[in-house]
């Protein structure tokens, strides 16, 4: 295969990171072509733990070069930070970490608007606090700098005064919050930009030369289908495209195809923030996942809600983002539990609904529950139990694609292959 694509299943945190760094052993290059650092992307290499939340998971490959494409939103100082850290454990350069010039620049002025709007604001999300949806609606309002406007000073200044003065009204009348004035973030922005100018460059070009070259390429995705903001469990999301439909938009030349979409699926259900959840657990079980899993956010340090594996949800998410085949990962949570489900289908106003489709009322919705016999697995042999094996082909039967990768741990060793990618 030449393209493939790394997509969460769910509502984010399936283990995207650990999956887009095995696969990049074998390819030249990984993107990222939506979201910013709201995503927090966990690796494990000989007991060493990496979280990276706008770099690509490929970046500890040195063989391997890292491409932040245009439909990203990139917060400069964030950006830098986890640059340097990365640094720190391997060698990584302007020649094999590139940020695309088109990129949109999250401000200072979106990470104030984003916590104004969460703490007072009438409805809370439940946001990462990053700026991303501020960023995202400049964007869209064709407001937004790009990361080509941070080698300039007048132009960057021009820039953020686009629109600066209806946000001024925002911040000073409706939230009552100081914010820096336009030099002072025109300054610390431009001195940031200084600090990476060698990495900006035309993205697109690199990837459209890469692909016709036959080069390997790993798309990386950030959050889950069930946060895409057209998919997703709107307004209850993330405000890019997180389906493989944001590869096409947010990458550049792919050719017109991606060989194989890889859904990452926890072989449970979370969710960090706000909105619906059908198959959350609120008794022991729940907490029993959360703890066991250690289910905290990469990001914001926050409990996520946890449940049963949720297939009218994932049958969904594979029809919105063509998903090919499963990489199933975190069955070492579930093994040695006392019970065993999985949603197969809800009850909603009296009626069996299968497929979790936009129009239905998912807060609404009742979980049908199938009890399963819990599997005790250890995983320290290639062989697995036949309740496991059962656990898998309910999996495969309910969701109509193959599991071809299944992982039982956090380090790149704790991994079955059932399939080739690259
Ligand atoms: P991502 O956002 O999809 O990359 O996922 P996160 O990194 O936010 O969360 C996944 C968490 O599960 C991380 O702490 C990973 O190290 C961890 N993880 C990934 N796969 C497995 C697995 O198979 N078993 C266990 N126990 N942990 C895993
Ligand atoms: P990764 O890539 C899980 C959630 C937030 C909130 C909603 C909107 O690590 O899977 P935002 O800050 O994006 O405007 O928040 O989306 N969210 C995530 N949840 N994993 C993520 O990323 C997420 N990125 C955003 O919790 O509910
Ligand atoms: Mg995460």
């Amino acid at each position: 295969m030449q393209t493939v694509a790394i997509i969460g299943a769910q509502w984010g945190d399936e283990g995207k990171g650990k999956i887009t760094d095995m696969l990049a052993e074998k390819c030249d290059y990984v993107v990222r072509y939506q979201g910013g650092h709201n995503a927090g992307h966990t690796i494990w290499v000989s007991g060493k733990k990496t979280v990276l939340h706008v770099i690509p998971s490929g970046v500890l490959h040195d063989h391997c070069t890292s491409i932040i494409g245009h439909g990203v939103v990139v917060e400069p100082e964030n950006f830098l930070k986890e640059l340097k850290n990365v640094q720190s454990i391997t060698t990584v350069d302007h020649k094999r970490l590139k940020v695309s010039e088109n990129a949109t620049v999250i401000t200072s002025y979106h990470r104030l608007l984003d916590a104004a709007r969460e703490s007072q604001g009438p409805e809370k999300i439940g946001t990462t606090g990053k700026g991303i949806g501020p960023a995202y609606e400049d964007k869209a309002a064709r407001k937004a700098v790009k990361i080509k406007d941070l080698l300039d000073k007048d132009i960057l200044y021009k820039k953020l005064s686009n629109g600066f003065a209806e946000k001024k009204v925002l911040f000073k009348e409706l939230y009552k919050i100081e914010v820096p004035s336009l030099e002072e973030e025109t300054e610390r922005l431009y001195q940031l930009g200084q600090q990476f100018k060698d990495y900006i460059c035309d993205t697109f070009s690199i990837l459209d030369k890469a692909i016709s070259q036959n080069k390997k390429v790993l798309y990386e995705g950030a959050q889950g289908v069930l946060l895409d903001v057209d998919y997703g469990t709107y307004p209850y999301v993330t405000s890019s495209s997180t389906s493989s439909a944001g590869i096409l938009t947010g990458a550049g030349n792919v050719n017109g195809k991606v060989d194989e979409i890889l859904g990452i699926v926890k072989a449970y259900t979370t969710r960090v923030g706000e909105g619906p959840f059908p198959t959350e657990l609120f008794d022991e079980v729940g907490s029993y996942i959360q703890k066991t899993g250690n289910e905290v956010g990469a990001t914001t340090g926050r409990t996520r809600r946890c449940g049963w594996l949720d297939f009218p949800l994932l049958r969904y998410a594979i029809k919105c983002s063509n998903l090919t085949s499963i990489a199933l990962t975190k069955l070492d949570i579930l093994s040695n539990m006392e019970t065993l489900k999985v949603c197969y289908a809800y009850e909603i106003d009296g009626k069996q609904v299968d497929c979790a489709y936009p129009g239905i009322d998912l807060f609404k919705a009742k979980p049908l529950l199938k009890s399963l016999k819990p599997f005790k697995d250890d995983f320290k042999t290639n062989e697995v139990s036949v309740e496991l094996k059962a656990y898998i082909d309910e999996i495969e039967k309910g969701l109509g694609i193959p599991v071809g990768i299944y992982a039982f741990g956090p380090d790149r060793a704790e991994i079955k292959f059932n399939k080739t990618y690259f």
